[in-house]
């Protein structure tokens, strides 16, 4: 069955005050509600009230105080029949319901980790709490009675505001939540158990006074100090950019080591992956340390974008997503406090976009940032509504400036705050607010498919004229047909040696425009597409001498990194090592005592295998790994002597520091170290284990071992045994652990990583119900490690269907995820393509397939 944005029709029925009374048992937990009803706005008389409802154990149903008996359940609803007034007045239903928390493992409804109880309502998870109008535009207000054994649940968390604790007999108690604001059933939340709370109090900008608590078991409350840290830092800076203040008394984090995603925004009681909470020095690296600051403030934004306004159906997610997102990204890139650390994220977010995001607009699962239809919305977090959607937040802000950006967002606010709105809605407040014509621009809500940019460009020495010719094209990943040309901003520069040319930005609004440019004495090197201002690909034989100028001297930080990794590529497609000239571009940059190390380290990473596969017609893994790593081998050793210096002068001395200077020099110098490894690896192990034993923290040791790991080292078994013991208590250590052996790529003489991935699936510590233990095992290997997981025998693709098939029974949405690892069969070559296509099939005409695979699969097939 598949639902259609197009067949959105209004709520026949809406909620007014919601009572929870939930007595929570792991083996059966009772669910009492009563629902105040009311006629919706697309009412008819005599309508039935047909509430969803999945995996619930029905009681008792009673409207307006009587028994009920006009009733008809059926997989997914109940329907309420013959209602008192035909419906027209407000009424109240009371309903008992039961479900099992302790056999969920879908972490999708109410469900148990580590003895304590956890919800996740979003999207759709609510319909397994109680039977409900589980819609995002029904948004009712909550009162939430919690009963549980205290001994066992000392700490009872909901939504709001906490206005009532009760002892209760038999050694039960209670706590009662109000919240204050009215909301959808996918931001309720309940959270039960042991947990203590790091807490703190900060006055926001009105001269309020606000509670922040972030609670997690006992022993992790040391690692909570960097997560407050970071709210309280999201917090102040929602304040300053976009004038919104936290409008709760009270915001609470919970951290549960069971989570399907990243985190979730629930009104006031955000629940967390632990990843992305839990951090010290010794057990979290520079890049956790940064993941739970943007992951923290993603959640922190969404209670502006998403709560206070939100989505009218799922349709419309990335009106959320995409916005929240935007406003991370603008967080982080700000905390990073230089320039050129803001530019550093930014090549940061470009990277994972074109890696992840453009080869899902090139598949079978291409969508829309807003897309049309969908079988299952869990398959639709996807990086394009989130990372694609961001980057059509961010060409608002690009077209209006920063200032007329936030005219839009005062606008938007203005007129939907309360209200479950439309992404045509915000392109409306961002038009009206500035007077601006953006009716082509709704195209990027509509249309799949990452857009090509042709450039052509002429130089008329005598006229002294540059000319510019842009052209657009796309081909659509879903069957659409694309008719119409996106509006597409596009700063430029035209580099000069006279450096007299400014930075513009040009509106490609056509199928083809052209541009003259006048007074320029000698021809220009053209830097377009600066700071990626437009999610596209540039379609740009721009000559060599004029890529290695932007690579030495584009003020474009961004452009200046891009042209280095064009002329990479270019070399690695075509099979060839590093030429002189690049060598001796990248010896500059490297040793230019002026330039972030961050950027360094980044001008110095070669483009990632997946995105290399999107150049390629029929792609070969083996044949580009092997080029890439030839590649890399050069770019070792022919710089030995500048990474050895890097890598002394990239020492951070003294107590850590998780700040963005110290981890650049780390994130250096740990590159040099897997340089140095590559190049020599008998003289520079030593130097590695010796790195790995002594650091006082966790971004050196693990640099230290997965350098060792991945260059194959003798030194690393010893090493990997060693960090398995000193870390065993720690879960998300271990995770690392685990993750590192299933992404090392293949070395010559030693183990398959195949093998190695199917003996850490029989690991005692392997848990197939524990998300994170999986992605850092299955996902990691699947779909992070493409030479070892592309192997001609198929034999890689073989392990991959059997995993989804054993996740689809645990946790179908963790098995679509890794169900997506064959979309892009169609582009490679044989005996590839043919084995993947095997192996989709045989998950195909599997059994008991959960929706969330079979869509996924099915579309990869062609089927969908
Ligand atoms: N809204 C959450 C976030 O991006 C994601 C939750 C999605 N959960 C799910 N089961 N689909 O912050
Ligand atoms: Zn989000």
């Amino acid at each position: 069955h598949s639902f259609r944005r197009l067949e959105y029709s209004p709520p026949t029925y809406t909620l007014g005050q919601v009572a929870l009374d939930i007595a929570l048992d792991p083996a059966h937990t009772i669910v009492k509600s009563r629902l105040e009803v009311l006629p919706g706005p697309h009412h008819a008389a005599d309508a039935p009230l047909i509430l969803q409802g999945e995996e619930l154990e029905f009681v008792s149903l009673r409207v307006n105080g009587e028994v009920h008996r006009q009733f008809e359940l059926s997989p997914g609803f109940l329907k309420i029949l013959a209602l008192p007034d035909g419906g027209q007045k407000a009424f109240i239903v009371e309903i008992i319901c039961a479900c099992a928390p302790a056999t969920n493992t879908s972490l999708m409804g109410l469900y148990v980790s580590n003895g304590n109880f956890f919800t996740q309502c979003e999207a759709e998870g609510f319909r397994k709490i109680t039977y409900f109008l589980d819609r995002p535009d029904v948004m009712a207000r909550y009162r939430v009675t919690l009963r549980a054994i205290e001994a066992d649940y000392p700490v009872l968390l909901s939504n709001g505001n906490l206005i009532d604790t009760e002892k209760l007999p038999n050694g039960w108690h209670l706590a009662t939540w109000e919240d204050p604001f009215p909301k959808p059933s996918y931001l309720f939340a309940l959270v039960a158990g042991k947990l203590e709370c790091l807490e703190e109090t900060i006055t926001t900008s009105s001269g309020a006074t606000k509670l922040l608590q972030i609670w997690v078991e006992p022993a992790d409350l040391k690692k909570t100090r960097h997560a407050m840290d970071s709210l309280i830092a999201a917090i102040h800076w929602d304040e300053k950019r976009f004038g919104l203040e936290l409008d709760l008394e009270r915001f609470m984090i919970v951290a549960v080591s069971d989570f399907n995603m990243g985190a979730m925004e629930n009104k006031g009681l955000n629940i967390f992956n632990t990843k992305f909470i839990l951090a010290q020095p010794e057990t979290a690296t520079d890049a956790d340390f940064a993941n739970i600051e943007s992951v923290v403030a993603h959640e922190y934004f969404h209670n502006w974008t998403g709560n206070r306004v939100t989505c009218r159906d799922w349709f419309q997610l990335s009106l959320k997503e995409g916005l929240t997102v935007f406003r991370d990204q603008e967080f982080s890139a700000d905390q990073m406090g230089s320039e050129s650390g803001r530019a550093v994220r930014r090549i940061d977010d470009v990277r994972v976009l074109r890696q992840l995001q453009f080869p899902e607009d090139a598949g079978p699962m291409a969508h829309p940032i807003r897309p049309d239809e969908y079988e299952e919305i869990n398959n639709f977090y996807t990086v394009t509504v989130y990372e694609k959607g961001a980057e059509v937040v961010r060409m608002y802000q690009t077209l209006l400036g920063v200032e007329g950006f936030r005219k839009g967002m005062d606008l938007y606010f203005q007129r939907h705050d309360g209200h479950a709105v439309t992404c045509d809605d915000f392109l409306a407040a961002m038009a009206d607010a500035n007077g601006r014509d953006l009716s082509r621009f709704k195209y990027w809500y509509s249309q799949s498919g990452t857009p090509k940019v042709h450039v052509a460009e002429r130089y008329d020495a005598s006229l002294q004229q540059y000319h510019l010719t842009l052209s657009q094209s796309c081909t659509p990943g879903d069957g659409q047909t694309l008719k119409n040309a996106f509006h597409i901003p596009l700063k430029m520069r035209l580099l000069t040696a006279s450096n007299d040319q400014a930075e513009q930005l040009l509106e490609l609004t056509q199928e083809n425009q052209t541009w003259v440019f006048e007074g320029l004495a000698e021809r220009p090197a053209l830097s377009l597409n600066r700071g990626f201002s437009a999610p596209i690909q540039l379609k740009f034989a721009q000559s060599q001498d004029d890529l290695m100028h932007l690579f030495f001297a584009d003020d474009d930080a961004f452009n200046r990194w891009e042209s280095g990794q064009t002329l990479a590529m270019q070399l690695i497609l075509d099979n060839h090592l590093p030429d002189s000239a690049l060598i001796d571009a990248y010896r500059h940059i490297l040793t230019d005592p002026d330039l972030d190390p961050a950027f360094k380290e980044l001008a110095l990473s070669l483009p990632a295998e997946s995105y290399l596969y999107e150049q390629c017609v029929e792609v070969d893994p083996q044949h580009i790994h092997n080029a890439r790593r030839a590649f890399r081998h050069a770019v070792a050793s022919e710089l030995r002597l500048e990474w050895a210096a890097l890598y002394q002068q990239m020492q951070t001395p003294g107590p850590f520091s998780p700040d963005a200077v110290s981890a650049a020099k780390r994130a250096l110098k740990n590159c040099a170290l897997n340089m140095l490894l590559e190049a020599d690896p008998l003289i520079w192990a030593p130097m590695a284990v010796n790195q790995y034993q002594t650091a006082d923290n966790m971004t050196d040791r693990y640099g230290a071992l997965a350098a060792l790991v991945i260059c194959g080292s003798k030194e690393a078994q010893a090493c990997l045994k060693d960090f398995y013991t000193r870390f065993e208590g720690d879960t998300l250590v271990i995770d690392k652990w685990f993750a590192l052996q299933a992404s090392r790529p293949p070395v010559k003489g030693a183990q398959s990583t195949l093998e190695a991935v199917q003996q850490l699936r029989q690991h005692a510590a392997f848990k197939m119900n524990n998300p994170n233990r999986v992605r850092s095992v299955i996902h990691a290997y699947c779909l992070n490690n493409p030479a070892s997981f592309h192997l001609a025998d198929g034999s890689g693709y073989v392990f991959w269907a059997e995993a989804v098939l054993a996740l689809n029974a645990v946790n179908p949405q963790i098995a679509a995820r890794l169900a997506r690892g064959l979309d892009r069969w169609r582009n490679f070559a044989q005996p590839f393509q043919s084995q993947m296509l095997a192996a989709l099939q045989r998950v195909a005409t599997s059994p008991g397939l959960s929706a969330d695979v079979r869509e996924v699969i099915n579309k990869a097939i062609g089927a969908g």
